[in-house]
């Protein structure tokens, strides 16, 4: 089970890598979201690359929560405890964010770009739920990356020990958290949502 895991995070987090690369060029504008998404579609939006992917995706969640129940109990570290509680978050949002993509693409017809993404970030009441959301979710990726490289990494890294590595994986994902979201709420401004969007936004 811990090998499947492994190796089908390994193929998502190729793509969240990208992914997140996307999310954070918001902060250059929208238009270099849309440019540099319409590029990377070309990458991970065909049949042979997103069915590995969506694959990938269900076998994660369906590993990843069983490993945390027989985990659970077991370990009190605290990188420990982060991997299992960051997995079991991750497993409830990729969960309902790649069948929201998924269900925004194929039932609603829309093309799940940026404006896809900032509908909820950039509209009140909605934005309460959207911006922990995104965001524990960001951190909860790093979170999951720094204590795999805390149990595994055997050696210091350019004089810095385990632990201060882990940790800036830790700050790394809270300063690029900082950044996608005022990327992608246009510098905490907000962002016109097209009509084509009203339908997520209860308009
Ligand atoms: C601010 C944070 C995020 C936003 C606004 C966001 C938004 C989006 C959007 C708009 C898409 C559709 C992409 C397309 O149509 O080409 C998408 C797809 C996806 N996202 Fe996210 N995402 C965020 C964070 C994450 C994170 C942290 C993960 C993983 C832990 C993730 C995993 C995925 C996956 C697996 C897909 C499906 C790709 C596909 O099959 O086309 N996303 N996301």
């Amino acid at each position: 089970m811990k090998r499947i895991h492994f190796f089908s995070g390994l193929t998502i987090t190729i793509f969240i890598g990208l992914h997140l690369t996307n999310h954070f060029v918001s902060i250059f504008g929208i238009q270099a979201h849309l440019d540099l998404m319409d590029k990377l579609r070309i990458v991970y939006r065909n049949v042979i690359v997103e069915s590995i992917l969506l694959i990938a995706v269900f076998v994660q969640i369906i590993s990843g929560i069983n490993l945390f129940f027989s985990k659970r109990k077991r370990n009190n570290k605290f990188y420990d405890k982060l991997q299992i509680w960051s997995g079991l978050y991750l497993a409830f949002f990729l969960l309902i964010h790649v069948g929201a993509v998924l269900g925004g693409r194929y039932v609603l017809n829309l093309d799940t770009n940026f404006y896809f993404g900032a509908a909820g970030l950039n509209t009140f009441p909605f934005n309460l739920f959207f911006i922990p959301y995104y965001g524990l979710a960001i951190m909860a990726f790093f979170g999951h990356i720094a204590s795999i490289h805390f149990l595994k990494m055997k050696t210091k890294l350019f004089g810095l020990t385990i632990e201060q590595q882990s940790k800036f994986i830790l700050l790394k994902g809270i300063i690029l958290t900082i950044l996608i979201l005022y990327g992608m709420t246009n510098g905490f401004n907000g962002v016109e949502i097209p009509e084509a969007y009203d339908v997520m936004i209860g308009k």
